[in-house]
This record gives structure tokens, sequence and C-alpha cells, in this order.
């Protein structure tokens, strides 16, 4: 069992987009994780679907869009039809949860629940059933480059005894600040998939990745 490794790739050189996408193809990453901000639900502005088309056209990779949306029910279906393979909600967003998985699930949409530092992680816990990710924030959403909220780990581990009891499905993803240390901390709390947005793009892609696969995550251990 290895650490399964989610690059952010709105941190690499989008200059070389394509260059990067084929290292982390190469470095044996399990998905690409795409930041979509809409500078309401966060204080930032990323990529919209077109972008997310393109990236599609550029790789067979697994492809999750975290969507820090306002209004996810309104856009989900764009970034879906963009060829995300999987979408992630924040349970924070102005809106009913229940009602958008409902749809989602009519449109045979696959899904993840994000939940925001300050979000009790039991928030969550009423959408996992047919949930693949729940994914918790390590850092406020809207940049890349913050450091790691230690506070978050409890909800790690919460997350693991909650969703290895009930005989879930879903991966527990951790979002934010990761690096080689701060990865071994989230798998020793019980994390499945590391994101990481400035370590791996801020130096060699495959050897950031390898180091972040070579954590043993807790099960394995
Ligand atoms: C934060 C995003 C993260 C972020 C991670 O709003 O959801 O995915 O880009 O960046 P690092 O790994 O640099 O903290
Ligand atoms: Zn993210």
């Amino acid at each position: 069992m290895i650490m399964l490794v989610s690059p952010s790739i709105v941190s690499s050189s989008l200059a070389r987009l394509q260059d990067e996408i084929r290292k982390c193809e190469q470095a044996g990453v399990f998905s690409l994780h795409l930041d979509i901000m809409d500078g309401h639900f966060v204080p930032n502005i990323t990529m919209g679907p077109d972008f997310v088309k393109a990236i599609r056209n550029a790789t067979d990779l697994r492809l999750e869009s975290h969507l820090m949306l306002e209004r996810p029910d309104r856009y989900y279906r764009n970034f879906l039809d963009a060829g995300s393979d999987v979408i992630l909600i924040h349970v924070e967003s102005p809106m009913s949860t229940g009602r958008l998985i409902r749809q989602m699930e009519a449109d045979g949409c696959r899904y993840g629940i994000v939940v925001n530092p300050e979000t009790p992680v039991e928030k969550a816990y009423p959408f996992l059933d047919g949930a693949d990710i729940l994914l918790i924030m390590s850092v406020h959403p809207g940049f890349s480059g913050q450091t790691f909220i230690r506070e978050t780990l409890p909800k790690i581990q919460a997350a693991r005894k909650h969703i290895d009891s009930r005989g879930l499905k879903a991966m527990i993803e951790i979002d934010g600040g990761i690096n080689d240390r701060t990865g071994v901390e989230a798998a020793d709390a019980g994390a499945d998939i590391l994101v990481s947005a400035s370590y791996i793009f801020s130096g060699s892609v495959s050897e950031r990745v390898s180091t972040l696969k070579a954590i043993k995550p807790a099960k394995a251990r």
C-alpha cells in the first residue's frame, strides 16, 4: 500500500503545463487536483471549464475538480462535461448539500465532500454514503503556499475511525501545506491521499512526488 498523491496543477508553470503534466504522469501520481475558485467563495480566481477541458485533452490521468464556488449547483455540470472524473464540493457553500448530491447522483457524477479547517468534520458525515472522497482542508482555501494547520489532524483521526467503522468507501484526502514533514503527520492521522501544490512544483516533480509516495500510510504499518 502506497500513499496516493494528487498534485494541484495550478501551482505548476502554466506556460509549460503539458510538460508538467507529463512529469506528474511519469512520477505515478494518483490524480491531478484542479483548484477552481470563483472570487466569491474564496478571495481568488483560477480556472474555468475550458481550462479543465484543455487539461482533459492533455492527459488520461484521473482529474478531480475542487470547486471553491458559491454556487457549485449551477456549475458542476460544466466541470463534469469538461472531463472531470470527480467533483469535490464544500459543505460551506451556501446551498443545500443534500439536494446537490441527489442532483449529482442523478447525473451519474462521482463526488467528494470538502470541509474547511474551522468546520467540524462531523458536518460531512451525513453525505458520505455515496462519496468517493472526504477532503479535509488543512489551510484556509484560496491560495497555495500557506502553512499547514496542525489543529486539523484530529479531524483526520476522527474521520478515519468513522469511515472504517461504517465500512464506507470514501478515501480521506488532505489539502494545504503538505510537504515531506506534514505529509507524514497526515499519514499518521489516517489520510489516504495527499494534495500538494507549492511543495511539488517548487522542486523536482519526480523527486518530490516520490518522497510523498514513499510515506507509509498508517494502515500499512
Ligand atoms: C487551497 C487549494 C489547495 C492549494 C494547495 O485553496 O485548495 O489545493 O493549492 O497548495 P499548497 O500545497 O501549496 O498548500
Ligand atoms: Zn484544493
